[in-house]
């Protein structure tokens, strides 16, 4: 594992999305898996900037976002496909049709997430995933759990994941209590991993997940086994480390 420590938000916005930028010019039909929150907004803006320098192109990747709220509309100024529209792929050349965030507003859970685990073995899997950290420890919508979940599928919110996420809906009850979400399983086939957090409340679980034993009840702590990550992080969320 590559732990490397930056001085703020900015650098490690900066150090994260040249790692992306980095896969992407040398594998430019990737698989590129990515996250929400606002951890990566920095990143994606960074991003954006390199496609406008014209020192980046997303013409021929494909990308796979992590999870989506269930019962959300990709319309929802809330959902993540929003999210990545706003944040990313409107600003840039990707070709829409190879743009994939599970379907929120399918109603039907097993078959939303069969589709998708289908569309990610056919694409050939993913190359480099991009992951944020929950406060919990959580990984896409993995929440802490008895075992590590292996495929796509529908979680139950917990109620750490609902409070942290009120703060972009309009009241607590507008928080979806379900979504979509990429395994552990699924994560941990990509070929590469990278991890942003920064924060001071990040700090512990940042200690635990990278740290700490191995355990699902910190879902993120299993990157630990895996044989190519790099965690970005500024010098906050690294203070108990
Ligand atoms: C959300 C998302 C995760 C994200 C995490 C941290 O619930 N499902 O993919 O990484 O929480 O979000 P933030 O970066 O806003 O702290």
């Amino acid at each position: 594992m590559k732990f490397i420590v930056t001085e703020d938000y900015e650098a490690m916005s900066r150090t994260a999305a040249r790692v992306i930028s980095g896969y992407v010019s040398s594998h430019p039909d990737c698989v590129l898996g990515l996250a929400t929150g606002s951890t990566p907004i920095g990143l994606y803006r960074c991003l954006v900037e390199d496609y406008e320098a014209g020192a980046l192109s997303f013409k021929d990747v494909t990308s796979f976002n992590l999870d989506e709220y269930r019962g959300l509309d990709p319309q929802h100024d809330q959902s993540y496909r929003y999210f990545m529209e706003h944040n990313l792929f409107s600003h840039v050349d990707i070709d829409p049709a190879r743009t994939h965030v599970p379907d929120g507003a399918c109603p039907d859970a097993a078959a939303a997430c069969a589709a998708y685990e289908q569309s990610i073995a056919e694409a050939g899997g993913l190359g480099l995933q991009l992951l944020g950290l929950g406060h919990n420890g959580h990984i896409g919508f993995n929440e802490p759990a008895p075992e590590f979940p292996k495929e796509t599928h529908c979680v139950e919110l917990t109620e750490s994941t609902i409070n942290a996420n009120s703060r972009l809906f309009d009241s607590i009850d507008d928080v979806p209590r379900e979504a979509y979400t990429m395994g552990i399983g699924t994560i941990m086939a990509a070929k590469e991993i990278l991890v942003v957090a920064n924060g001071s409340d990040k700090a512990d679980i940042v200690r635990r997940a990278f740290f700490g034993p191995v355990t699902p009840e910190v879902p993120a702590s299993i990157l630990q086994f895996h044989p190519n990550v790099t965690v970005v992080v500024d010098k906050e969320a690294a203070a108990l480390c």
